[in-house]
């Protein structure tokens, strides 16, 4: 069992911390947002995660897992150093790793004996070279860099975590590789051992394949809209096709999140560095960006002019079972009505504070029908099958006009033109 000190308590920080404290080992988990801090010192979550909070609860009764913004003492008490804080975009679409260089420059102030530096955070090559140097300008005491990218899904990130289709390390040496390992101990999954550039690579190239699989079914979504075809029909038979398979087919209104947006545009700009000229990712990014707006035509084909009208949105989070709206396709598309002169209300079971939205002007509704009242038309946003539940008979009798935008064809469109409604998916 290892001492790890894990460095930022977001999405995969927090649930790496919980996870390796479950397999025993003790876990120091650090914040510089000492509210955050605060939060999970008094029992609470800083935000919503399936299962985290059983995990961290069985961990901190076993006294296997501490949170604290005292980096220094965690490093000190660490044989291992987990980095997990946030790469973001930059605007030029590089990966911003700032973070990562202010933690590597406390992480030599603070080393005082061996330590193995495991590099989480998805960040490009570049950034382990200086990593190190950050590092050695402070420390004279040995240290391994190593990448080990996470490769969890938020919604399902305990599970994806304890769980993995496989783990990837690099590493420049045998031992550096083997003490991450050691960790994995016990995983009924193939870990790969390979050199930095070559993990890394795999991180950035799984994430902007899925995103490619999403902008291309989209792509023949349009299509299908233009020739009489249904995009539903043309995935499943692509889906069982085994050399395809059917995750990420799911035509609507184009991929968001915190991940897919900016890795695969830190890709490409990874690519021009080494004078590679990724055409494809570049087409999937663009495609993406355009998906956004075939909400607005479908809209304006039905209500024409959009002042004044006003539109509700069923879910604003960028998937199920997250509350995260970061690069959330629903902010984008909702600050593109409100240009257009429309009011906006919205549901999501999990977004509730309205700073979450980053200043879109969205009001949030507590239940889904009030969020409806004199709706002018409905935009399925988040794929929450608990919609399809939804009473939409009174749906109808709530709103100016009977108009349904699925933007995750999950609605059932054969029952709601029955009851009158206007019904639109994508590719439909
Ligand atoms: N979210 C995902 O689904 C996911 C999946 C795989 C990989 N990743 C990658 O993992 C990294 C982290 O992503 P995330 O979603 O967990 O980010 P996040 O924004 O949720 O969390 C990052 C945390 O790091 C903390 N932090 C920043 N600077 C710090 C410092 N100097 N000292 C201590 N803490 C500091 C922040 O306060 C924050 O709590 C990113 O590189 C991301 O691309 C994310």
């Amino acid at each position: 069992m290892a001492n790890l000190c894990i460095i930022g308590t977001g999405y995969v920080g927090l649930v790496t911390g919980a996870c390796f404290a479950k397999l025993e080992n003790n876990v120091i988990c650090v914040d510089c947002d000492e509210k955050k801090i605060a939060l999970l010192n008094q029992g609470k979550l800083p935000f919503y995660e399936e299962g985290l909070e059983e995990v961290i609860f069985e961990a901190k009764a076993n006294q296997k897992i501490v949170f604290s913004t005292d980096l220094k003492k965690a490093v000190e008490s660490s044989d291992i150093v987990f980095i997990c804080v946030g790469t973001p975009q930059r605007p030029d679409g590089s990966a911003d790793t700032s973070f990562v260089l202010e933690v590597a420059d406390k992480i030599g102030q603070f080393q005082n004996g061996p330590l193995s530096v495991v590099i989480k955070s998805t960040a490009p090559i570049e950034a382990i070279e200086q990593v190190k140097q950050t590092i050695s300008v402070n420390s004279n005491h040995p240290f391994e860099i190593v990448s080990n990218p996470e490769f969890l899904a938020q919604g399902t990130a305990v599970r994806d975590f304890l769980k993995p289709d496989r783990v990837v390390i690099g590493s420049k040496t045998k031992e550096g590789a083997e003490s991450i390992k050691n960790l994995y101990t016990g995983f009924d999954c193939p870990i790969i051992i390979t050199d930095i550039a070559s993990a890394i690579l795999t991180k950035y190239a799984s994430n902007s394949f899925l995103a490619t699989k999403i902008s291309f079914i989209n792509e023949v979504a349009n299509l299908c809209e233009k020739v009489g075809a249904n995009i539903n029909d043309v995935a499943k038979g692509m889906g069982l096709d085994r050399r395809i398979g059917p995750l990420f087919l799911k035509a609507g209104i184009g991929f968001g999140g915190s991940c897919f947006p900016k890795d695969s545009k830190a890709m490409v700009d990874m690519a021009n560095g080494a004078g590679s000229d990724f055409k494809i990712l570049n087409s999937v990014i663009e495609v993406n960006e355009r998906q956004k707006k075939v909400i607005i035509d479908k809209l304006k084909k039905h209500l024409g002019d959009l002042a004044n009208k006003k539109v509700a949105f069923l879910g604003v989070a960028f998937k199920p079972g997250t509350e995260d709206t970061r690069e959330a396709p629903s902010v984008i598309i909702a600050n593109k009505l409100i240009e257009e002169g429309c009011q906006i209300s919205a549901y999501d079971p999990l977004v509730k504070d309205i700073s979450l939205l980053n200043g879109c002007k969205v009001d949030l509704a507590s239940v889904p029908y009030k969020a409806i009242e004199n709706a002018d038309a409905v935009v399925v946003i988040t794929e929450y099958k608990d919609f399809c539940d939804l009473d939409f008979s009174h749906i109808k009798s709530i709103m100016k006009q009977p108009l349904i935008i699925d933007g995750r064809n999950i609605l059932d469109s054969a029952q709601l033109s029955k009851l009158g409604f206007t019904y639109e998916g994508i590719g439909l």
